[in-house]
Formats: C-alpha cells, sequence, structure tokens
C-alpha cells in the first residue's frame, strides 16, 4: 500500500479552507484537522470536511486523566473522524482508558500517539524533569503507547527506522516534516522527501505548506502522490 497523503487546513478561515477542499478531492485522501480549527469551527466543520469526501485526522493531542479522556472519546464519537491524536506522556493508564473507549465507541478510529513535541529539545526535556535525549525519551514513550495498545504514532521520518526497530509490524507511522526537492523548508529543519519518508517506512505524510501555498495546490498535490506511488 503506497504510503498516504494528509494536508493540514492550517489556514484560518472556513473560506480559505473551502477551495482547497474543492481543489483536491480525489488526489489527496485525508485532510487534518487541528486544535485551532477544531476549536474556532468545531463540530459542524468537521463533518463539512468528511463530507466533502475526506478521511478526517482530528489533531487534538489530548492530554487529561483516564477518565477525562475515554470521556472525550466517547463525545467524538458521532463525528466521522479516522484519526485522533493523544499525549503519550499522559501515561499508560490514560492510553489504556483511551483505547478502550476508542475501541467501544469508534473501532474504526485509529488512536495515534503524540511522544516528544519537536518544540522540545533536550534543554527542554530536562526543564521538565526528563535527563534523557529526545530520541530516548521518544522510544521510551512510543514503546509504553505501544503496550498500551495505540496501533499508531506520529513522529519525525527521522525517527521512522528506530521506531520501527521498537515497534510491532503494522504500526501506523505518520510523519509531518516532509518537504518535497527544492521546497521552501518554512520552519521544518529537519526534513526529508516524500519518498525517502515512504522508503524509511512512514504509512502517512502531513505536508501542508508546499501544496496550500503552491500557486497550483492540486499540481503539487498530484506530483506529491506520484513520488509516493513510485515508491512501492
Ligand atoms: O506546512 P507543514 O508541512 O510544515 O505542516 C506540517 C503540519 O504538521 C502542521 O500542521 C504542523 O503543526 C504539524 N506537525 C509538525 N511537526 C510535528 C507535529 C505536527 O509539523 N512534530
Amino acid at each position: 500500500m503506497p504510503t498516504e497523503l494528509i494536508l493540514p487546513l492550517d489556514v484560518p478561515t472556513r473560506e480559505a479552507a473551502r477551495p482547497l477542499l474543492k481543489q483536491l478531492q480525489g488526489t489527496v485522501p485525508w485532510m487534518k484537522v487541528g486544535l485551532q480549527m477544531f476549536t474556532a469551527f468545531g463540530s459542524d466543520w468537521v463533518q463539512e470536511v468528511a463530507d466533502a469526501g475526506y478521511k478526517v485526522f482530528l489533531d487534538l493531542k489530548l492530554h487529561d486523566i483516564p477518565n477525562t479522556v475515554a470521556k472525550t472519546i466517547d463525545s467524538l464519537a458521532p463525528l466521522p473522524i479516522s484519526m485522533l491524536t493523544l499525549h503519550t506522556s499522559g501515561g499508560k493508564v490514560m492510553m489504556t482508558k483511551a483505547r478502550e473507549a476508542q475501541a467501544a465507541a469508534n473501532p474504526q478510529l485509529l488512536l495515534l500517539g503524540v511522544t516528544v513535541l519537536t518544540s522540545f529539545d533536550a534543554v527542554e526535556l530536562a526543564r521538565v524533569g526528563c535527563p534523557d535525549t529526545p530520541a530516548q525519551q521518544v522510544s521510551r514513550l512510543a514503546r509504553l503507547g505501544s503496550e498500551a495498545g495505540l496501533q499508531g504514532f506520529v513522529c519525525s521520518p527521522l525517527e521512522v527506522a528506530d521506531l520501527r526497530r521498537d515497534l510491532p509490524t503494522g504500526t501506523q507511522l505518520v510523519t509531518p516534516g516532509v518537504r518535497p526537492a527544492g521546497a521552501d523548508h518554512g520552519d521544518q529543519s529537519r526534513v526529508m522527501t516524500p519518498a525517502d519518508a515512504a522508503r524509511a517506512g512512514s504509512t502517512h505524510i502531513v505536508v501542508g505548506r508546499p501544496i496550500y501555498q503552491a500557486p497550483d495546490p492540486l499540481s503539487a498535490a498530484q506530483a506529491i502522490r506520484a513520488e509516493l506511488e513510485s515508491v512501492r
């Protein structure tokens, strides 16, 4: 199965997002709705994106006590979402309860663990009491998430090879930090091309600005799809 393409709808208004939804139908299978858009436009917006023909990745990065996270997953059950994120640092009990709630409320939903945010470096990790390197902490949290039953994680494409060694076969690895050759890196400092991320073992890549800021978003998305399909 070729690596799948996810577009993050990191635009400020629904009016800015709607032309993208129209143009990219049939080319981009997934749209990521983040905390900002979900907070501003809520469930109706998620429904609109799904009605436009997309699978929805709801990137809420849940992090709370086990009961609250499980109840939140129950509350999200009516929504047409196919991926949802939670913080693995919420702990094994929280992730286990989240997975139980997901299995009961929405068996098709893939719960994805977020490990160490890429905004963290070793200094910031030490400030919150973790003496290890980000790579060690990513590995620890991903293994913990896997033990709790999570079937996928969000990570940098540069972490995929190590995580593939740590995690069971079939684990879904969703990677932002991907840039087509020659594209502006923006604020992403460590990037891989779509083909390299696919070869490394990403099951899904998240690519935003190189598509929605392109003069022709459809051609940009088609080129990335073609690159992904060339790696099988
Ligand atoms: O525009 P760009 O391709 O950089 O967008 C990447 C998307 O992935 C954004 O929505 C960003 O918030 C998200 N993301 C990321 N790095 C992470 C986690 C999420 O870039 N570690």
